[in-house]
């Protein structure tokens, strides 16, 4: 399970493992609470979380239930994505980090850059300014390192034009099967790392014909090769699991995919 502590660098010096047990959909209470310590327990030291998600308080209580020491663990969260204001950021980001009961988080993102009621709104003014409000605080130590999350080339050059700061992570949703090259292209141009989220799109691609076969060519399951499909093409995977046994399995990507066979997963087209 190398992986799991294995590092990317992102372009300010912070290290971040190279896979990152995502909470997205995990109710809040017991059920994020346990899975959080679940994973924790088998080894994940990299832990997604949003305030939208509604379980930062519970990721934040397995954490220090967990034993671990704070600096050994990598802990994200993110910006409602109606949050379009200055003083809105500000009582968020507190909140937050109250919520976590930490004193700093490795990554903040701006979670959207729409409200999830209305994808597509121009909100780049909005977006400029809560970016400010995030640097200032990345300024100040809350934060080890912040980005964007579902920002296109457009979003980002904005808020960059607007500060001259450039975010360290964009965090997307990516899988086999849903095309980003755009996107990942521009990232990687601009040394932004990329986050895949539902990395196993939401579990809808498993049964895939495609994805199954190739996966019995490694020897691996389904979900396996999704979550090396994102690593082989230099993105970090986010994958949600409520089960054990899961995490283990999401975790024991220990293969290469070899060139020509990630040329043809690249291909795949299925949205
Ligand atoms: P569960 O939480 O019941 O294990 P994504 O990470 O793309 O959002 O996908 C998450 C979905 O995939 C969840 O429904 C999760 O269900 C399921 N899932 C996660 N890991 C596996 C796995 N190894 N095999 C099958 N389904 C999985």
């Amino acid at each position: 399970m190398k992986y799991l502590k294995e590092k990317y660098v992102l372009s300010n010096g912070v290290e971040i493992p190279k896979i990152g047990f995502g909470t997205w959909q995990i109710p809040k209470g017991n059920d994020a609470y346990k899975a959080t310590l679940n994973a924790l327990n088998v080894g994940y030291i990299h832990i997604d979380t949003a305030f939208a998600y509604d379980n930062e308080f519970d990721v934040g209580r397995a954490l220090k239930d967990s034993g671990l020491k704070r600096e050994n663990v990598f802990i994200t969260s993110k910006l409602p994505s109606h949050i379009k204001d200055y003083n809105g950021a500000i009582k968020h980001m507190d909140e937050t980090i109250k919520n976590l009961s930490l004193d700093y988080v490795d990554l903040y993102l701006i979670h959207a850059p729409w409200p999830w009621n209305e994808i597509g709104k121009d909100c780049k003014e909005g977006n400029l300014e809560v970016w400010k409000a995030i640097i200032e605080y990345y300024e100040k130590g809350y934060f080890r390192a912040i980005g964007v999350s579902n920002f296109n080339k457009d979003d980002i050059k904005y808020i960059v034009d607007g500060t001259g700061f450039m975010p360290h992570v964009n965090q997307i949703k990516y899988h086999i099967g849903f095309d980003q090259s755009e996107t990942i292209k521009y990232c990687n141009e601009n040394n932004i790392l990329v986050e895949a989220y539902s990395p196993l799109g939401t579990g809808k691609i498993l049964n895939d014909r495609e994805i199954i076969n190739m996966a019995n060519k490694y020897n691996v399951t389904p979900a396996q090769l999704c979550i090396k499909f994102c690593i082989d093409n230099n993105t970090l995977p986010l994958p949600k699991t409520v089960n054990k046994n899961r995490m283990i399995e999401n975790a024991n990507v220990d293969f290469k995919i070899s060139e020509s066979d990630l040329e043809i997963l690249n291909k795949i087209q299925r949205s």
